[in-house]
């Protein structure tokens, strides 16, 4: 199935037609002098229930870029009739019919899959709870591929909060389909994949590829074995908004902090990634090191945007 008029809910539902697709548009996108005509007159909904920088204004920079036009619901839906009562439904129900897609951030997972359900256009899933967050995979994946050259036989750590990084939890389906992936999964206990207790849907859906799991209590250099392997550590952050007592972040918010040491001990070809926004886990001062490639991987966000709207659009 192509994307053309397609929702974007979950990074499975990607072919592998459509991550070539992807990869296509946004290397062009990068080349082109102009764009400014491909999505104009077209009109994108950015309705944000949850704050957002990143996937916010590269929605945004991306449909200027490509001619459209934006609805911005993105400082606070207090300032639409959200604030009022209005429903989920009717809210999308209605930016359908000014809009001809619309970009969806809600902290309740599966709110999204909801909003597709009435919607008369595409729906974009930007980050649902603790869900899916399928546009930053695309991305994240089109940077491993630029850094690293290929998206298979990659030794990839997932560090930090697995049980409430959405980000992870499209990521890991999107390099679970190619060839040789390993996964090394450090976490904190509190804070692992299989949350559940190995009841976990998405963890039964990527454990043939998981090599290693560490659960971290003093720190990162506890999984040193798998940070010195790595082609890719891709780092999060402890979601503090997810708990819901004030101890339970306590005890784990600095359960996994990386530093220059721990990135002296890594591969001079791995590459350290990181969806960011970032609190404390990877210090400035590693910033400056080739590996380290979250703001080229913002940057990247940008043109895959361009290309995920392009392709749902249909140009
Ligand atoms: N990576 C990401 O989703 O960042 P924002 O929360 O700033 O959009």
């Amino acid at each position: 199935m192509t994307l053309k008029n397609q929702h974007v809910l979950t990074a499975s539902q990607f072919s592998e037609a459509d991550l070539a697709a992807v990869f296509m548009y946004a290397d062009a996108m990068q080349k082109r002098p102009d764009t400014r005509g491909l999505l104009a007159g077209r009109t994108l909904a950015c309705v944000f229930y949850e704050p957002s920088t990143r996937t916010s204004s590269s929605f945004i920079a991306a449909m200027t870029k490509l001619g459209g036009g934006v609805i911005p619901i993105t400082q606070g839906v207090q300032f639409s009739s959200v604030s009022k009562g209005e429903t989920l439904e009717d809210t999308i129900t209605t930016l359908g019919q000014y809009a001809d897609a619309i970009v969806l951030r809600h902290p309740e997972t599966g709110a999204v899959a909801r909003a597709a359900a009435v919607s008369p256009v595409p729906v974009i899933n930007a980050g649902d709870g603790i869900g899916e967050h399928p546009s930053q995979a695309l991305l994240d994946l089109y940077t491993i591929k630029q850094e690293t050259g290929r998206t298979e036989n990659l030794k990839v750590a997932f560090v930090g909060d697995l049980a409430h990084g959405r980000t992870v939890h499209s990521l890991i389906r999107l390099l679970n389909r190619y060839p040789g992936n390993e996964f090394h999964l450090i976490s904190p206990w509190l804070l692992r994949l299989d949350r559940t207790g190995g009841d976990s849907p998405l963890y039964e859906e990527v454990r043939g590829k998981v090599a290693q799991t560490y659960h971290v209590k003093a720190g990162l250099q506890e999984a040193i074995g798998a940070i010195e392997q790595a082609d890719v550590v891709y780092m999060t952050r402890v979601q503090k908004e997810r708990f819901i007592d004030a101890e339970g972040y306590a005890e784990v918010k600095d359960s996994c902090l990386l530093n220059p040491e721990l990135v002296s001990c890594m591969k001079p070809s791995a590459r350290i990634l990181h969806p960011l926004p970032r609190v404390n886990e990877i210090p400035t001062v590693i910033d400056a090191d080739p590996r380290a490639a979250y703001f080229r991987q913002v940057r990247a966000g940008l043109h895959v945007r361009m290309a995920l709207l392009s392709l749902v659009l249909g140009v």
